[in-house]
């Protein structure tokens, strides 16, 4: 898929600010820190589309980014990072929840995980989650530029692994790096079919 149109469009607060229009919504979430934001810029070709931080935290808010007037890329708040104001100090805020579970607007989610880090917890939570009410997700291992090949296979074969222990079928995984531009083209090729049955 060749982006040709990406414009901020709106951030949101609450679930009922989302857009209203009838355009799916294509979302990526994951901890704070993981590399959403530089992941969307990336796809995107837009560098300060999406705000990257070096502090965690950044993106508080739902972030609907218009792309080629006929889809949404979504940048969901960061979980599981404890220094916020009280009401968001769950794991999972609600808005997150409100969003991933009960949004119809979302068509399909990507959980980002960094790839240097072995299986965390709250991930598996989350993905758990996500399993339990039948959302349809991918996972995008991130910063895949901080190990050498060697070691990237071996993360990934751990992550395989702890998976496996909980899934029958994996979902669809991608490796990601926005500093080399690494896994771009397959996941945009990926949103782009996912994409065709909704356009009929
Ligand atoms: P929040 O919005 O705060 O939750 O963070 P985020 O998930 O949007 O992460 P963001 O894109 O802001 O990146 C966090 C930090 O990781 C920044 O310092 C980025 O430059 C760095 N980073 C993100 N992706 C990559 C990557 O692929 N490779 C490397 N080396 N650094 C990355
Ligand atoms: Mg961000």
């Amino acid at each position: 898929m060749k982006i040709t149109k990406a414009l901020f469009q709106c951030s949101s607060e609450r679930l009922s600010q989302v857009p209203k229009d009838p355009l799916p919504d294509i979302a990526f979430i994951g901890r704070s820190n993981v590399g959403k934001s530089s992941l969307i810029n990336l796809l995107t070709g837009r560098g300060g589309l999406a705000k990257v931080s070096a502090t965690p935290g950044k993106t508080r808010l739902i972030n609907h980014f218009r792309i080629n007037d006929a889809w949404y890329l979504v940048d969901l708040p960061g979980y599981g990072y404890a220094r916020t104001s009280k009401q968001q100090r769950g794991a999972f805020s609600k808005l997150i929840l409100d969003y991933v579970l009960r949004c119809e607007r979302m068509h399909y989610l990507f959980v980002l995980l960094d790839i240097r880090l072995e299986p965390q917890r709250i991930d598996l939570e989350f993905i758990e989650l996500l399993g339990t009410h039948g959302v349809p997700f991918g996972i995008v291992f991130t910063k895949a530029d901080k190990l050498s090949a060697a070691q990237r296979e071996r993360s990934l074969a751990r992550y395989r692994r702890t998976l496996e222990e909980q899934w029958e079928e994996l979902p669809p995984l991608f490796v990601s790096s926005s500093a080399e531009g690494t896994g771009r083209d397959e996941i945009l090729d990926f949103i782009e079919k996912s994409l065709r049955p909704a356009e009929h």
